[in-house]
């Protein structure tokens, strides 16, 4: 393998030469580099395959750390204070501090402070905020783990800082903040901050887009139809007790009961748990995809409260077969 595990020390010296390494975060592992250089943030690009239409998330040490970067209101300072560090993303009208490439010529930046010691460790000791998505290949499955990071990396020489597993394992709350300050709020993509939670602090219903915004720009570039996907059929269905599985599929799902007949289960959760189910979901669709024993699997959809509504999100994502354009 060429990716590497890195000590802090080599993690600082290699972004500040301008290359991009693994870090973890609370959420998932993140591919990142100084969000201030047009030439660290293309590597980004490179080595991810990701389009250059799809935006990335800017990370700062602290709330203080990021205001160079964008517009806060009063809304966004509000929200800032109170969830970070932590898995909210808010998308903010941008300063041209932040390069084009970043915000893939948008004028906003989406922003957030990791709640992950190593990384808030790292971010302090650099002169720059790190412009990081997750540390994937583009279109597959978010890593959880600096091993993870090493597998999806494996044929490129790659840095990689292991803290350990992510505590919540799903990517952040993305929140836009439209300008206009009577516009309302809008969630672009469901995350480790739940709907209910953002709903008691602003007092009112939020609305989820995650589909295209215009017929030609997807308002979040990143929400395509197919993402997180293993390279096998995964079906997401209703939970049904009394199905009847055929041969070599696997089963992801929660409760009390896991059903007979399927070759490989994985419980994310008997006692139906979203919380406790989010960072093991990612690692059982890694699984899933990696023994030869099984040609697809049924995933059972989740209640919607707490972290249900993220985790249908990339369930259904996962079951999709080909990016919509
Ligand atoms: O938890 C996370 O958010 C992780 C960790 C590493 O922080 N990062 C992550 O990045 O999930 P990524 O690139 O996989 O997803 C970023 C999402 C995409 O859906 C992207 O389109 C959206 O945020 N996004 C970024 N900048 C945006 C902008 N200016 N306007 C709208 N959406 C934006
Ligand atoms: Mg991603």
């Amino acid at each position: 393998m060429k990716a590497r595990i890195i000590s802090l020390h080599d993690a600082i010296e290699a972004l500040k030469k301008g290359n991009c390494i693994g870090i973890p975060t609370e959420t998932v592992y993140g591919l990142a580099a100084d969000a201030t250089s047009p030439e660290a943030v293309a590597k980004i690009f490179l080595s991810k395959g990701r389009p250059t239409f799809n935006p990335l998330i800017v990370h700062g040490s602290s709330l203080d750390a990021l205001r160079a970067y964008a517009e806060f209101s009063p809304l966004a300072y509000s929200l800032a204070t109170a969830f970070w560090p932590g898995p909210l993303t808010l998308v903010l009208p941008k300063y041209d501090t932040i390069p084009d490439i970043v915000t893939a010529g948008h004028d906003t930046v989406a922003l957030r402070v990791p709640n992950h010691p190593l990384a808030l460790e790292l971010l302090r000791a650099l002169p720059f905020p790190l412009a990081a998505p997750s540390a994937n290949r583009s279109g597959r499955i978010s890593p959880t783990s600096a091993q993870h990071v090493l597998e999806e990396f494996f044929d490129q020489e790659i840095g990689v800082l292991d803290g350990g597993s992510c505590a919540i394992g799903l990517e952040s709350t993305v929140l836009y903040l439209p300008k206009d300050p009577s516009l309302p709020p809008t969630i672009l993509r469901p995350g480790g901050i739940s709907r209910n939670v953002l709903e008691s602090f602003f007092k009112s219903r939020l609305s989820l887009s995650t589909s295209a915004h215009s017929s030609f720009t997807p308002r979040s570039p990143g929400m395509l139809a197919s993402h997180y996907a293993p390279h096998k059929p995964l079906h997401f269905v209703t939970p049904d007790l009394s199905l009847s599985p055929p041969p070599h599929t696997g089963w992801i799902g929660y409760g009390p009961t896991t059903p007979q007949g399927f070759a490989r289960t994985w419980n994310l959760s008997p006692a139906i748990d979203s919380l406790q189910a989010a960072p093991r979901l990612f690692q059982a669709l890694r699984e899933f995809d990696s023994d030869p024993h099984l040609h697809m699997a049924i995933a059972w959809q989740w209640p919607q409260e707490d972290l249900g509504e993220a985790i249908n999100d990339r369930l259904r994502r996962a079951s999709q077969k080909k990016y919509l354009p």
